[in-house]
Protein backbone atom coordinates (compact mmCIF):
# COMPACT_ATOMS: atom_id res chain seq x y z
CA UNK A 1 0.00 0.00 0.00
CA UNK A 2 1.37 3.60 -0.58
CA UNK A 3 0.79 5.94 1.93
CA UNK A 4 0.52 8.96 2.15
CA UNK A 5 0.32 9.97 5.78
CA UNK A 6 0.98 7.23 8.74
CA UNK A 7 -0.25 8.30 12.37
CA UNK A 8 1.88 6.75 14.69
CA UNK A 9 0.58 6.83 18.78
CA UNK A 10 -1.03 10.13 18.50
CA UNK A 11 -2.55 11.25 21.63
CA UNK A 12 -3.77 15.34 22.27
CA UNK A 13 -4.97 16.82 25.24
CA UNK A 14 -6.36 20.34 25.53
CA UNK A 15 -5.84 22.27 28.53
CA UNK A 16 -3.60 18.97 30.39
CA UNK A 17 -7.09 17.68 31.29
CA UNK A 18 -9.27 17.00 28.42
CA UNK A 19 -7.95 13.70 26.20
CA UNK A 20 -9.21 14.53 22.99
CA UNK A 21 -7.49 11.83 20.53
CA UNK A 22 -6.43 8.52 22.57
CA UNK A 23 -3.35 6.94 20.97
CA UNK A 24 -4.92 6.74 17.73
CA UNK A 25 -2.71 5.02 15.29
CA UNK A 26 -3.76 4.96 11.42
CA UNK A 27 -1.95 4.75 7.77
CA UNK A 28 -3.89 7.02 4.90
CA UNK A 29 -3.44 5.73 1.56
CA UNK A 30 -2.74 7.82 -1.18
CA UNK A 31 -5.72 8.85 -3.32
CA UNK A 32 -8.51 7.35 -1.74
CA UNK A 33 -11.50 9.37 0.41
CA UNK A 34 -11.30 8.33 3.85
CA UNK A 35 -14.08 9.47 6.08
CA UNK A 36 -13.39 10.17 10.07
CA UNK A 37 -17.18 9.05 11.55
CA UNK A 38 -18.19 9.28 15.24
CA UNK A 39 -20.84 11.04 17.48
CA UNK A 40 -20.15 14.71 18.29
CA UNK A 41 -17.23 15.82 20.70
CA UNK A 42 -15.24 11.88 20.06
CA UNK A 43 -11.99 13.93 18.42
CA UNK A 44 -12.46 13.82 14.78
CA UNK A 45 -11.93 17.57 14.05
CA UNK A 46 -8.71 17.27 16.94
CA UNK A 47 -7.09 14.45 14.94
CA UNK A 48 -8.35 16.12 11.51
CA UNK A 49 -6.32 19.48 12.82
CA UNK A 50 -3.49 17.32 14.23
CA UNK A 51 -2.54 16.38 10.54
CA UNK A 52 -1.70 19.64 8.98
CA UNK A 53 -0.46 21.03 12.26
CA UNK A 54 -3.61 23.64 12.67
CA UNK A 55 -3.77 22.87 16.67
CA UNK A 56 -0.11 24.78 16.76
CA UNK A 57 -2.25 27.82 16.70
CA UNK A 58 -4.26 27.03 19.99
CA UNK A 59 -2.48 27.58 23.34
CA UNK A 60 -2.68 24.81 26.06
CA UNK A 61 -2.75 21.94 23.42
CA UNK A 62 -0.44 18.99 23.69
CA UNK A 63 0.36 16.58 20.96
CA UNK A 64 2.46 13.22 21.45
CA UNK A 65 3.26 10.69 18.87
CA UNK A 66 3.76 11.00 15.39
CA UNK A 67 2.22 11.98 12.03
CA UNK A 68 4.69 10.70 9.21
CA UNK A 69 4.11 12.57 6.13
CA UNK A 70 5.80 11.15 2.87
CA UNK A 71 8.39 9.21 5.21
CA UNK A 72 9.02 12.69 7.34
CA UNK A 73 7.36 13.56 10.83
CA UNK A 74 5.57 16.61 10.46
CA UNK A 75 6.35 17.51 14.03
CA UNK A 76 9.93 17.65 13.68
CA UNK A 77 11.29 20.52 14.75
CA UNK A 78 12.56 21.45 11.30
CA UNK A 79 9.85 21.37 9.60
CA UNK A 80 8.38 24.69 7.82
CA UNK A 81 4.53 24.49 9.04
CA UNK A 82 3.83 27.34 6.16
CA UNK A 83 4.53 24.69 3.57
CA UNK A 84 3.28 21.99 4.97
CA UNK A 85 0.03 23.25 5.00
CA UNK A 86 -0.17 23.89 1.74
CA UNK A 87 0.77 20.45 0.90
CA UNK A 88 -2.30 19.71 3.22
CA UNK A 89 -4.90 21.50 2.37
CA UNK A 90 -8.18 22.51 5.07
CA UNK A 91 -11.70 23.20 4.12
CA UNK A 92 -13.90 23.95 7.12
CA UNK A 93 -17.60 23.45 7.73
CA UNK A 94 -18.49 27.00 7.23
CA UNK A 95 -17.03 28.06 4.25
CA UNK A 96 -14.16 30.73 4.78
CA UNK A 97 -13.83 32.55 1.90
CA UNK A 98 -11.68 35.88 2.12
CA UNK A 99 -13.64 39.34 1.76
CA UNK A 100 -12.12 39.50 -1.78
CA UNK A 101 -13.07 38.82 -5.34
CA UNK A 102 -13.28 34.72 -5.95
CA UNK A 103 -10.45 35.70 -8.50
CA UNK A 104 -8.50 36.90 -5.64
CA UNK A 105 -9.40 33.77 -3.37
CA UNK A 106 -7.81 31.81 -5.24
CA UNK A 107 -4.62 33.94 -6.48
CA UNK A 108 -4.03 34.63 -3.04
CA UNK A 109 -1.93 30.84 -2.56
CA UNK A 110 -0.06 31.10 -5.45
CA UNK A 111 0.88 34.96 -5.34
CA UNK A 112 1.78 34.49 -1.42
CA UNK A 113 4.01 31.18 -2.45
CA UNK A 114 5.92 33.32 -5.10
CA UNK A 115 4.41 30.91 -7.76
CA UNK A 116 4.13 33.12 -10.97
CA UNK A 117 6.97 35.44 -10.35
CA UNK A 118 6.37 38.27 -8.20
CA UNK A 119 4.37 39.86 -6.25
CA UNK A 120 1.04 40.67 -7.50
CA UNK A 121 -1.44 43.08 -5.69
CA UNK A 122 -4.65 41.64 -5.85
CA UNK A 123 -8.39 42.53 -7.38
CA UNK A 124 -6.51 41.29 -10.07
CA UNK A 125 -4.27 44.29 -11.08
CA UNK A 126 -0.89 44.39 -10.54
CA UNK A 127 -0.28 47.46 -7.58
CA UNK A 128 3.46 46.57 -7.09
CA UNK A 129 6.39 43.84 -7.45
CA UNK A 130 9.23 42.90 -5.59
CA UNK A 131 11.77 43.25 -8.57
CA UNK A 132 11.19 45.40 -11.63
CA UNK A 133 9.85 43.90 -14.42
CA UNK A 134 9.35 44.15 -17.87
CA UNK A 135 6.30 44.60 -19.69
CA UNK A 136 6.19 40.79 -21.09
CA UNK A 137 7.21 39.35 -17.94
CA UNK A 138 4.65 41.11 -16.05
CA UNK A 139 1.92 39.65 -19.02
CA UNK A 140 3.56 36.15 -18.49
CA UNK A 141 2.84 36.26 -14.85
CA UNK A 142 -0.72 37.09 -15.20
CA UNK A 143 -1.27 34.73 -17.59
CA UNK A 144 0.24 32.18 -15.39
CA UNK A 145 -1.97 33.29 -12.35
CA UNK A 146 -5.34 33.30 -14.97
CA UNK A 147 -4.50 29.90 -15.96
CA UNK A 148 -3.86 28.78 -12.07
CA UNK A 149 -7.41 30.29 -10.99
CA UNK A 150 -9.27 29.23 -14.20
CA UNK A 151 -7.69 25.17 -13.62
CA UNK A 152 -8.27 25.55 -9.74
CA UNK A 153 -12.12 26.60 -10.20
CA UNK A 154 -12.13 24.12 -13.05
CA UNK A 155 -11.28 20.65 -10.43
CA UNK A 156 -13.70 22.06 -8.21
CA UNK A 157 -16.71 22.07 -10.57
CA UNK A 158 -16.95 25.75 -9.88
CA UNK A 159 -15.71 27.32 -13.38
CA UNK A 160 -19.20 27.35 -15.11
CA UNK A 161 -20.89 29.23 -12.09
CA UNK A 162 -18.19 31.83 -11.70
CA UNK A 163 -16.43 33.13 -15.01
CA UNK A 164 -18.45 35.51 -16.01
CA UNK A 165 -18.21 36.93 -12.55
CA UNK A 166 -14.30 36.75 -10.93
CA UNK A 167 -13.86 39.77 -9.88
CA UNK A 168 -17.44 39.90 -8.05
CA UNK A 169 -16.70 39.26 -3.74
CA UNK A 170 -16.73 36.00 -2.89
CA UNK A 171 -19.61 36.80 -0.38
CA UNK A 172 -22.04 36.74 -3.14
CA UNK A 173 -21.48 33.08 -3.99
CA UNK A 174 -24.23 30.62 -2.26
CA UNK A 175 -23.11 28.27 0.57
CA UNK A 176 -22.19 25.51 -1.60
CA UNK A 177 -20.09 27.68 -4.42
CA UNK A 178 -18.21 29.21 -1.38
CA UNK A 179 -17.67 25.72 0.21
CA UNK A 180 -16.24 24.73 -3.67
CA UNK A 181 -14.58 28.12 -3.75
CA UNK A 182 -12.38 27.06 -0.81
CA UNK A 183 -11.73 23.76 -2.37
CA UNK A 184 -10.41 25.99 -5.17
CA UNK A 185 -8.36 27.67 -3.03
CA UNK A 186 -6.65 24.45 -1.54
CA UNK A 187 -5.94 23.09 -5.02
CA UNK A 188 -4.51 26.34 -6.44
CA UNK A 189 -1.10 25.79 -4.10
CA UNK A 190 -1.05 21.87 -5.01
CA UNK A 191 -1.33 20.29 -2.29
CA UNK A 192 -1.36 16.59 -1.75
CA UNK A 193 -3.61 15.88 1.14
CA UNK A 194 -7.07 18.09 1.20
CA UNK A 195 -8.83 17.79 4.53
CA UNK A 196 -12.53 18.51 5.08
CA UNK A 197 -14.31 19.12 7.99
CA UNK A 198 -17.95 18.87 7.76
CA UNK A 199 -17.90 21.00 4.73
CA UNK A 200 -21.51 19.57 3.97
CA UNK A 201 -23.26 20.16 7.27
CA UNK A 202 -24.22 23.77 6.34
CA UNK A 203 -25.28 22.97 2.78
CA UNK A 204 -28.94 22.08 1.42
CA UNK A 205 -29.00 18.44 -0.28
CA UNK A 206 -28.39 19.66 -4.26
CA UNK A 207 -25.22 21.55 -2.91
CA UNK A 208 -24.10 18.78 -0.96
CA UNK A 209 -24.67 16.18 -4.02
CA UNK A 210 -21.96 18.71 -5.99
CA UNK A 211 -19.55 18.38 -2.95
CA UNK A 212 -19.92 14.51 -3.10
CA UNK A 213 -19.55 14.43 -6.33
CA UNK A 214 -16.44 16.59 -5.89
CA UNK A 215 -14.85 14.69 -3.90
CA UNK A 216 -15.00 11.20 -5.50
CA UNK A 217 -13.08 13.61 -8.61
CA UNK A 218 -10.66 14.89 -6.35
CA UNK A 219 -9.24 11.57 -4.91
CA UNK A 220 -7.58 11.09 -8.74
CA UNK A 221 -5.39 14.15 -7.81
CA UNK A 222 -5.11 14.13 -4.26
CA UNK A 223 -5.87 12.16 -1.10
CA UNK A 224 -8.95 12.88 0.53
CA UNK A 225 -9.74 12.96 4.59
CA UNK A 226 -13.39 14.05 5.21
CA UNK A 227 -14.75 14.50 8.54
CA UNK A 228 -18.65 13.31 8.38
CA UNK A 229 -21.17 13.01 10.60
CA UNK A 230 -23.89 11.92 7.90
CA UNK A 231 -23.13 7.95 7.70
CA UNK A 232 -24.75 7.94 4.35
CA UNK A 233 -22.37 10.67 3.06
CA UNK A 234 -19.37 8.12 4.54
CA UNK A 235 -20.88 5.26 2.50
CA UNK A 236 -21.89 7.23 -1.10
CA UNK A 237 -18.13 8.84 -0.75
CA UNK A 238 -15.54 6.58 1.13
CA UNK A 239 -13.00 4.10 -0.13
CA UNK A 240 -12.26 3.50 4.15
CA UNK A 241 -13.82 4.87 7.61
CA UNK A 242 -12.20 5.66 10.82
CA UNK A 243 -14.81 5.15 13.24
CA UNK A 244 -13.82 7.12 16.33
CA UNK A 245 -15.56 7.02 20.27
CA UNK A 246 -14.54 9.14 22.84
CA UNK A 247 -11.17 9.56 21.28
CA UNK A 248 -10.24 6.52 20.55
CA UNK A 249 -9.97 5.02 17.03
CA UNK A 250 -12.37 1.87 17.55
CA UNK A 251 -12.51 0.42 14.14
CA UNK A 252 -10.77 1.80 10.37
CA UNK A 253 -11.50 -0.91 7.50
CA UNK A 254 -12.39 -0.25 3.93
CA UNK A 255 -16.11 1.09 4.09
CA UNK A 256 -17.52 -2.55 2.73
CA UNK A 257 -16.46 -3.73 5.94
CA UNK A 258 -17.30 -1.12 8.32
CA UNK A 259 -20.71 -1.45 6.72
CA UNK A 260 -21.47 -4.93 6.13
CA UNK A 261 -19.37 -6.71 8.61
CA UNK A 262 -17.90 -4.75 11.15
CA UNK A 263 -15.85 -6.15 13.95
CA UNK A 264 -17.03 -3.88 16.77
CA UNK A 265 -20.09 -3.98 18.89
CA UNK A 266 -20.46 -0.36 18.85
CA UNK A 267 -19.46 -0.02 15.06
CA UNK A 268 -22.33 -2.12 13.89
CA UNK A 269 -24.68 0.10 16.39
CA UNK A 270 -23.25 3.36 15.20
CA UNK A 271 -23.85 2.61 11.55
CA UNK A 272 -27.32 1.48 12.26
CA UNK A 273 -28.16 4.67 13.40
CA UNK A 274 -28.54 3.61 16.98
CA UNK A 275 -26.62 6.19 18.32
CA UNK A 276 -25.40 9.52 17.40
N1 LIG B 1 -10.25 24.29 21.97
C1 LIG B 1 -10.64 23.35 22.82
N2 LIG B 1 -10.41 23.48 24.13
C2 LIG B 1 -10.79 22.52 25.01
N3 LIG B 1 -11.42 21.40 24.66
C3 LIG B 1 -11.68 21.21 23.37
C4 LIG B 1 -11.32 22.17 22.37
N4 LIG B 1 -11.71 21.71 21.15
C5 LIG B 1 -12.30 20.53 21.38
N5 LIG B 1 -12.28 20.22 22.69
C6 LIG B 1 -12.80 18.99 23.32
O1 LIG B 1 -12.11 17.89 22.73
C7 LIG B 1 -13.01 16.83 22.49
C8 LIG B 1 -13.00 16.49 21.01
O2 LIG B 1 -13.57 17.56 20.28
P1 LIG B 1 -13.61 17.60 18.70
O3 LIG B 1 -12.30 17.19 18.17
O4 LIG B 1 -14.13 18.92 18.30
O5 LIG B 1 -14.69 16.46 18.39
P2 LIG B 1 -15.62 16.22 17.09
O6 LIG B 1 -15.04 16.95 15.96
O7 LIG B 1 -15.63 14.73 16.93
O8 LIG B 1 -16.98 16.71 17.45
C9 LIG B 1 -14.36 17.26 23.04
O9 LIG B 1 -14.46 16.79 24.35
C10 LIG B 1 -14.26 18.75 23.01
O10 LIG B 1 -15.10 19.34 23.97
MG1 LIG C 1 -15.87 18.42 14.71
Amino acid sequence: MDTVIAVKNLNVWYNHSVHAVKNVSIDIPRHTVVALIGPSGCGKSTFLRSLNRLLDTMENTNIEGEVIFNGKNIYHGDVDVTALRKQIGMVFQNPTPFPKSIYDNIAYGPLVNNEVGGYWGLSGIIKKFKKRKSASEVEASKDKLDGIVRESLKEAALWGEVKDRLFKSAYGLSGGQQQRLCIARAIAVKPEVILLDEPTSDLDPMATKKIEELVLKLKDSYTVIIVTHNIQQASRISDYVAFFHLGELVEYDTKKNIFTNPRHQLTAAYVKGEFG
